[in-house]
């Protein structure tokens, strides 16, 4: 069937009622992580508009089950689904991983899934939850679908970063020796987040596959739920008081994902729908010293 974009009466994000684009990802078959809700709904809702085949990656069944339905009727796509996938779990990347490539080819894939933890908590595999969701998660999704991604290229993945990235430690990613504090572990990961997506455009070059990081903005979703209500107002302040909602913050991460424009360019950093410099991206033995640790942590490596 053709993408909704080319039907009447498809709801569409107000964005794009404003400004009318016309991607065509009837042919794209795309993953989403998180798409449950905030972002990475709103991305897979975007793409599901624009035609694609789309795949809900969600942790929670229930909440997925929810955003599909949603997602369907209001694209009129038929072709979306839910897959369940908890990213912070190497036998759940790994289970899903195998669903899904027997599903289909798979062209696009969004990193998104992530938390902010207001307490330290260790995840099922024995890693700090932050790392574990927002860094090993992004890893072996990419790593373990790679070879797919290969069959199937030209392809594209992005990594859901943030502006807000700062003190990686690669002595301790896990804040064993450091005090840990909720934004410190989540900035560090959103680093670790773009530092991958260098390091993956590198060696994902020769395979017509191009990866990108990018900024959604400052949006009021369920990101901060754990956090206390300063935060929150913190942010405010910083994004000019009004926070962006979730439907807006989605343009970057599905311009990234699927903009033809973006196809000829890999290893950038996107913000506003624009290249930026790239920070983190210069130091090549950091990248490789974190790559190493992922690949060695998340028993994978392309
Ligand atoms: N909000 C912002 O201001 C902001 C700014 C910069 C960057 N970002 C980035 O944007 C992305 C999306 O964040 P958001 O603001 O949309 O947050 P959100 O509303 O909390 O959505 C996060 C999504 O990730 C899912 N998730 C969490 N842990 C998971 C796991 N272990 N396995 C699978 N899915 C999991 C959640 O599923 P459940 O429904 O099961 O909880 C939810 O669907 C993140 O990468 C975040 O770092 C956000």
């Amino acid at each position: 069937m053709l993408g909704p974009a080319h039907r009447a009466g498809a709801a569409a994000n107000a964005y794009y009622r404003a400004n009318p684009v016309k991607y065509d990802l009837v042919d794209r078959r795309c993953i989403v992580t998180g798409a449950s809700s905030g972002i990475g709904k709103e991305v897979a809702r975007n793409l599901a508009y624009f035609g694609a085949t789309v795949v809900l990656a969600c942790r929670d069944r229930d909440r997925g089950s929810v955003a599909l339905q949603e997602i369907a009727n209001d694209s009129g796509n038929d072709r979306v689904t839910m897959l369940q996938l908890d990213v912070s779990s190497r036998a759940s990347l790994r289970a899903f991983v195998k669903n899904v490539t027997a599903g289909g080819p798979v062209h696009v894939l969004v990193n998104n899934a992530a938390v902010m933890c207001r307490e330290r908590r260790v995840g099922i595999d024995g890693f700090e939850q932050t790392w574990a969701t927002n860094v090993l998660g992004y890893f072996a999704l990419s790593n373990l679908l790679l070879p797919a991604m290969r069959r199937a290229a030209p392809g594209r993945i992005v990594h859901v970063a943030s502006t807000y990235a700062r003190g990686l430690d690669l002595g301790d990613v896990q804040f064993e020796r450091r005090r840990w504090a909720g934004m410190a572990a989540y900035a560090a990961s959103k680093q670790a987040d773009r530092m991958l997506a260098w390091r993956l455009a590198e060696i994902a070059a020769r395979d017509a596959i191009s990866v990108h990081a990018c900024h959604p903005g400052a949006v009021g979703s369920g990101l901060f739920r754990e956090q206390p209500n300063w935060m929150t107002r913190l942010m405010r302040l910083g994004s000019g008081w009004a926070l962006k909602s979730a439907a807006e913050g989605a343009l970057t991460p599905t311009f990234v994902a699927a903009d033809p424009e973006v196809s000829s360019q890999t290893g950038r950093w996107w913000v506003d729908r624009r290249a930026r410099p790239c920070p983190f991206a210069a130091d090549k033995a950091q990248l490789e010293a974190l790559w190493r640790v992922c690949a060695e942590q998340a028993q994978c490596d392309a």
